[in-house]
């Protein structure tokens, strides 16, 4: 049977028109991005000089750069101090503003999507959750548009489905309900012909967390042969576990923009199903990969904090790195196997969404390598067919660490640590900032030797 999920990545990191099938990343295109904004973010050495905005703002007017969006907010970086976010949009005298600003400011940074030119910037990235809808209109692809090898490809009924999902997902937003969908009787039965399948492999061949959260899905989300669970019921479930979200999406989103996701736990799903023709094989993920492969294991903790390491590290980081950290996300998320009381399991939901590869993988046929995040992220590997090669995980704390240290290795020349309570990415590159988040943690130890005390007494 082929491989059951398509691969595509980056070429120089250079974005193309057309989307061009690659080794590494998952169901990923890297589109043109439509928008050229530029944002500045920066502080005058004068705090509380009344006009300080208006001045500025008079700097963009007589260098003809048009503003999209300004913003004054609290200082990140300096006590009680305010800075400005500026949005420009392309044309004008850019260069010209910069290099005043530059001049008359206390803190200045540029964040731009252009990484190339501008080294020494801040790369642009989405710093608040909400910032996900903006992917919304980075697909490339919209998710009806069939290839001719497609199963589908000459059903009219089914691609006409397919558009219908790919409209729900492009008009989501951050914040609403998943919208409800009633799956057809032709939808149901393939969902159950797959269902059957794979849950009869899982107590053999699943690693223990999967089999663990299945049972609670089944209780939870309505998992169960004649019905395919509602994302919706499913993010709120993993949003209770470990604060992962589901959010659909409508068709292929760049390895950057997918793995920017996970960053904020936010796992983009698909909602559509395979073509019912051929129910135990699909060129592209479904709901079926997502629901059965992905999702019982963002309900584990040390699973979650995984995907959300390689997500963090992925936050304008280079072009090659995002191509590595796809390569990570591969041989882990996707196909990794994991050796439990002595026995190899598999926890890649490739591997369990896929009836045939779950059992080849742990057939003792293919070649097993230790997970080594230096060494996996070079690995080559085809994609229309299963793997020679998968790379073996003590356990997920393991694999954690070891992409914490990889991340280290990641040129980048600030820090990122994502705040859960305002569900944004905070850039760390200020001594304040570092002073603020020491004491954070000195405060976290204090409550945790607090509590280590009472568990002696
Ligand atoms: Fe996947």
């Amino acid at each position: 049977m082929m491989n059951q999920i398509q691969k595509i990545e980056i070429i120089d990191g250079s974005p193309t028109d057309k989307p061009i099938l690659m080794s590494g990343g998952n169901y990923i295109k890297e589109g043109s991005d439509p928008a050229k904004s530029t944002c500045l973010i920066f502080s005058s050495k004068m705090a509380d000089e009344v006009g300080t905005l208006s001045n500025y703002l008079q700097l963009f007017a007589k260098h003809k750069v048009n503003l999209l969006h300004i913003e004054s907010r609290s200082s990140l970086r300096q006590p009680n101090g305010y800075e400005f976010v500026v949005e420009c949009a392309p044309g004008g005298n850019l260069s010209a503003v910069v290099e005043a600003l530059e001049k008359q400011c206390e803190y200045f940074s540029i964040i731009s999507r252009n990484y190339k030119d501008n080294l020494g910037t801040v790369p642009w990235f989405p710093r608040r959750i909400r910032d996900l809808d903006k992917f919304a209109n980075q697909i490339l692809s919209y998710g009806n548009e069939l290839d001719s090898d497609h199963p589908g490809f000459t059903d009219s009924v089914y691609c006409e489905r397919r558009k219908y999902f790919a409209d729900l997902a492009y008009n989501y937003k951050h914040g609403q309900p998943i919208p409800t969908v009633v799956y057809t009787k032709k939808e149901i039965e393939t969902w159950g012909v797959i269902f059957r399948k794979l849950t009869s492999l899982y107590p053999k061949y699943a690693c223990k967390e999967h089999n663990h959260v299945f049972q609670l899905l089944i209780e939870n989300c309505g998992y169960s042969e004649n019905h395919i669970p509602q994302l919706e019921d499913i993010s709120n479930f993993l949003k209770d576990c470990t604060g992962f979200t589901l959010r659909p999406v409508a068709g292929l989103l760049s390895s950057r923009d997918f793995l920017a996701g996970l960053a904020f736990r936010v796992f983009h799903s698909t909602q559509y199903i395979r073509h019912y023709s051929q129910p135990l094989y699909t060129p592209e993920p479904d709901v079926c990969h997502e629901v059965l492969g992905h999702v019982p294991l963002f309900a584990d903790p040390d699973f979650a904090q995984f995907a959300q390491v390689i997500g963090l590290a992925s936050l304008g980081a280079p072009d090659e790195y995002i191509q590595k950290l796809a390569t990570c996300f591969w041989f882990t998320v996707e196909f990794g196997l994991c050796r439990q009381n002595g026995e190899l399991k598999a926890y890649g939901a490739g591997l369990l969404s896929s009836f045939g590869e779950l059992q080849y993988s742990l057939s003792g046929k293919p070649e097993l390598k230790p997970f080594d995040p230096e060494t996996t992220a070079l690995q080559k590997y085809p994609i229309t067919e299963y793997q020679p090669i998968y790379f073996v995980a003590e356990n997920f704390d393991d694999v954690k660490e070891k992409m914490i240290k990889y991340a280290h290795t990641i040129p980048r020349n600030f820090g990122v640590t994502y705040d859960f309570y305002t569900q944004s990415i905070r850039i760390i590159n200020s001594k304040h900032q570092v002073e603020k988040l020491i004491d954070n943690v000195s405060r976290e130890l204090q409550i945790l030797a607090n509590a280590l005390r009472k568990l002696k007494n």
